[in-house]
């Protein structure tokens, strides 16, 4: 009996999984799932076996139509509550009847007005990092892979999609239903389950890639993201072939709490990167390297988180400088970097939580989100990359891949191979250091561009009265319009920022980087013409990147600090649970008052 994952009552020593079959109905109007999960076991097995849930309510647990004794362990916080069974002798499939809770934290349900049409409803699913149990009784722990085939039944009107492959269409069981069938044959993760039901359309972008959106959007979003094939052609020449068929992604409503979620054959997107001049295709970027780095090689763990999103920030932004050259890479690595410095001086720097691999026993990994594993993961692999030299350590990532591919691995299992594949550089870069210390270690690599340095000196002049000139700003791409007003101090006067907003035309921007970095001076800086621009991203965009720091910022003064309580209080129904969390969080550390 030995549980290897802190947030997973999965035991690798009892029956293990080998697929799952989904059967689920979509109900809008009781927001439940309910159906049925068939585990498909490696062997015939018997004795318990622990499954995860959250929030389900079991109906029947079967094995060959008999009955199988079961038990639910008391509800815990983080891990949820375990569902133990008592397998009989031979057992091959167990089948679980069940429905989701209306509060499932796997989910989001919204209504109409939360939708670009306004007429029908939407649902979501967000299943990283250990959310798959509120959507159905699993063993729910990246080291638990398993393929899935999915039917999912929702009203007519609507269309389901899931991180697998279509495989078709019926009409569905009841009046004004349809059932879409799924088929993903890889094992994957659990978080990689998801499932998005809406009012939506599609356009295709090559043989092997489509969007899908809300008709409302659909055109923007082919427009925007036109460019996917030569990212996909670009990452298969860095990383090995793409190995998942299709490459499709989903442009969600403004709730969706994160950027972008990897899913494996539907990336989801979050519908603020439709900024109309293709300046924020990085994170589809991001997301499409996942397909190598965390989807095919996973961490075995959130412990080893750093091994997905660290090495998929480095993949990010070396698609990036394949496409677009080493200057927009380096624009990429400097944005990181402030988000790094955030990161530590909310954790200090010598909290764990600025480890790689972290200890994250009794720990909610939601609530230690940060951008550590992101980019400090990133500049251990790109160090690794400079001290190797670029040609040989892309033959080892290229190997490492091959050799891990659709399997859940831990640092140590990296730290071995890479002993293996690459005598020394271990030692050499201090790979120990990195990876189990606090802190940046000394031989971290700076990412040096004349542009950069100079955007950088320009608004640390700001307070001595330099303002750039026209000719110098007409030429600034929209990254470079961000490092600058990420550099400005704060607050400014009014007269600073009514400067800052006729010049650059920030409230009206499209690209939601610049337009939220504004937003956090004007609210920082008690700026009221940007006011109700806040108002309304605030209310409609649940994205947890932005609504971190503008709640911040508007612990600025008491009559800021209202003014984010009375926003919240509207807006927290239509908020995910998780972007409720952040806000929260935010408006308990404003000083009293
Ligand atoms: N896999 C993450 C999102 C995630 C992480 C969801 C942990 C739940 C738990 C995804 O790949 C990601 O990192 N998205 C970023 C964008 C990226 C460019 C850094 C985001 O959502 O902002
Ligand atoms: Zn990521």
């Amino acid at each position: 009996m030995a549980r290897t994952d802190p947030h997973s009552y999965f035991d690798p020593d009892q029956p293990r999984t080998a697929a799952l079959k989904i059967a689920w109905n979509v109900d809008f109007e009781s927001r439940r799932v309910s159906g049925r999960v068939t585990l498909i076991l490696a062997g015939p097995s018997q004795g318990p076996m622990d499954l995860d849930t959250r929030d389900l309510t079991i109906r029947s647990v079967t094995a060959g139509g008999e009955p199988v004794p079961h038990e639910l362990g008391e509800p815990d916080a983080v891990l949820g509550r375990r569902l133990r069974l008592h397998l009989p002798p031979g057992t091959r499939n167990v089948a679980l009847e069940y429905e989701t809770s209306p509060d499932a934290t796997a989910l989001q349900w919204l209504g109409p007005e939360q939708t670009a049409g306004k007429v029908h409803p939407f649902m979501f699913s967000q299943c990283q990092p250990h959310h798959a149990r509120a959507l159905a009784p699993l063993q729910d722990s990246p080291g638990a892979r398993v393929p899935y085939q999915a039917e999912v039944t929702v009203p007519e009107d609507l269309t389901a999609v899931m991180s697998a492959g279509s495989s078709g269409v019926q009409p569905g069981p009841g009046p004004r239903s349809r059932t879409f069938l799924f088929d993903m044959p890889q094992p994957i993760p659990t978080y990689l389950i998801a499932l998005a039901v809406g009012n939506l359309a599609s356009r295709d972008l090559s043989p092997r890639t489509r969007i899908w959106a809300e008709p409302e959007t659909v055109e923007k979003a082919a427009w925007e993201f036109a460019g996917i094939e030569d990212m996909i052609v670009t990452a298969e020449a860095l990383f090995g072939p793409y190995e998942w068929d299709r490459y499709d992604m989903l442009v969600l409503p403004p709730a969706f709490p994160y950027g972008g979620m990897e899913n494996p054959r539907l990336t989801f997107l979050t519908p603020t990167l439709l900024a109309g001049d293709r300046s924020l295709v990085n994170v589809v970027v991001h997301e499409l390297s996942h397909s190598w780095t965390g989807n095919l090689v996973t961490n075995a763990t959130v412990n080893d988180f750093w091994l997905n999103e660290g090495f998929t920030v480095w993949a990010e932004r070396r698609v990036l400088e394949a496409l677009h050259g080493p200057e927009r890479a380096a624009m990429s690595w400097a944005i990181g970097k402030v988000g790094l410095d955030d990161a530590f001086s909310r954790f200090g720097p010598s909290s764990p939580f600025t480890r790689l691999k972290t200890d994250l026993w009794g720990v909610d990994p939601d609530s230690m989100y940060s951008e550590v594993p992101y980019e400090k993961g990133a500049r251990f692999v790109a160090l690794m990359e400079q001290t190797a030299g670029r040609e040989s350590w892309d033959r080892f990532v290229r190997a490492y891949i091959a050799r891990f591919r659709f399997t859940s691995i831990t640092s140590e299992q990296f730290l071995a191979f890479l002993d293996e594949a690459m005598p020394g550089l271990s030692a050499k870069v201090g790979a120990q250091e990195w990876i189990y210390s606090e802190g940046m270690p000394a031989n971290c690599p700076v990412f040096r561009s004349a542009a950069l340095e100079s955007l950088k000196a320009l608004s640390a002049g700001w307070s001595s009265g330099q303002r750039p000139s026209e000719g110098v700003r007409a030429n600034w791409s929209p990254d470079e319009t961000l490092i600058y007003l990420q550099g400005l101090p704060r607050p400014l006067p009014g007269t600073d920022c009514a400067w800052l907003d006729q010049t650059f035309g920030l409230t009206g921007r499209g690209n939601y980087e610049i337009l939220v970095e504004w937003l956090t001076i004007a609210a920082s800086s008690g700026y009221e013409p940007a006011f109700a621009r806040l108002g309304e991203v605030l209310s409609h965009v649940g994205r947890m990147k932005y609504l971190r720091p503008l709640y911040k910022a508007l612990g600025a003064t008491p009559k800021t600090r209202a003014l984010a309580r009375d926003i919240y209080a509207v807006a927290r129904p239509s908020y995910h649970p998780l972007s409720r969390m952040v806000a929260e969080e935010a408006m308990a550390s404003y000083a009293a008052g």
